[in-house]
């Protein structure tokens, strides 16, 4: 019996994701920092779905959080053959609004720990007969979003890693997928500080539910994707991202967060 661990499962994407899986009856095993929302979310969906759902409160930025799930999973013999690389936050604002703790906090949940999480869990992803890692990316990582300055490098940062990491695994049984969604309706704006109007105009009119995300990002994931770019709207951004100078694609995403 294989699992699919899930990061950041308590809500949004994450959560999704993990409906997505249990869905297709694949066991799962959710990750985040709020026991109560992960265990309701377990319970929720090994009723409706009718597979194995376990869960594991910790904070991922804490020294050796890594080790530890690999650790339980180790310990409870769970065996991972879907690992999927989700939880993550952004920081809208000026660069220098936050401290540098803030920004290596942010940092290391959106880069250090899904590159930890890949590195510990590859060997155990191998002995399987097909495996998946997901890595949830972003539109920004496309382009550099001034305004969302650290969160868009971190991005592009997950994005490079997928590519160059599915090239490296492509001898073996493990399929690497970068998934890359847009605005999307879940907690993200409030967590990372969007106040400006234009910003939340914009996400209003183009926000997707993350039910339709985590769709295509597992549909994505098993036909061995390694770029999933959400919903037109967002593939017609990507492909604007590429073809416009940098100077003009920067100052639009500028004026979005009032910068
Ligand atoms: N929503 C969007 O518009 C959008 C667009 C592009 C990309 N994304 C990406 O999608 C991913 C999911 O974000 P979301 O929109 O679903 O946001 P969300 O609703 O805020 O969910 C974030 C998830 O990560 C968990 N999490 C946050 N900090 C954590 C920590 N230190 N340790 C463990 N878990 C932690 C949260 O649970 P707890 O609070 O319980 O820990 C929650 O389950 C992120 O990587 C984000 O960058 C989102």
């Amino acid at each position: 019996m294989t699992y699919a661990l899930i990061t950041g499962a308590s809500k949004g994407i994450g959560y999704a994701i993990a409906e997505q899986l249990a869905k297709r009856k694949i066991n799962v095993l959710l990750v985040a920092r709020t026991a109560e929302l992960l265990r309701e979310a377990a319970n929720g969906i090994s009723k409706q779905y009718g597979v194995q759902a376990d869960y594991l409160a910790v904070d991922l930025t804490a020294t050796g959080a890594a080790q530890q799930i690999v650790d339980w999973c180790h310990e409870k013999q769970y065996a991972v053959s879907i690992l999927v690389n989700n939880a993550g936050y952004g920081l809208s604002g000026a660069f220098e609004g936050y401290s540098l703790a803030d920004h290596h906090n942010m940092m290391q949940l959106n880069m250090h720990v899904p590159v930890e999480l890949s590195y510990l869990l590859l060997p155990q992803l191998k002995k399987q007969p097909q495996s998946y890692i997901m890595n949830i990316a972003s539109g920004a990582a496309y382009q550099s979003v001034p305004g969302l300055t650290v969160y868009a490098a971190s991005k592009a940062f997950m994005l490079s890693f997928s590519r160059g990491l599915s090239y490296e695994l492509k001898q073996t049984s493990v399929s690497v997928t970068a998934v890359s969604p847009g605005a999307t309706e879940t907690d993200f704006p409030n967590r990372a500080k969007v106040d400006s109007p234009k910003a939340k105009k914009m996400a209003e009119r183009f926000n997707m539910q993350p039910g339709e995300v985590a769709r295509m990002a597992v549909d994505g994931m098993f036909a061995k994707k390694t770029e999933v770019v959400t919903g037109f709207v967002n593939k017609l951004a990507v492909f604007f991202a590429w073809l416009l100078p940098k100077s003009i694609l920067e100052k639009s995403a500028a004026s979005i967060y009032d910068l």
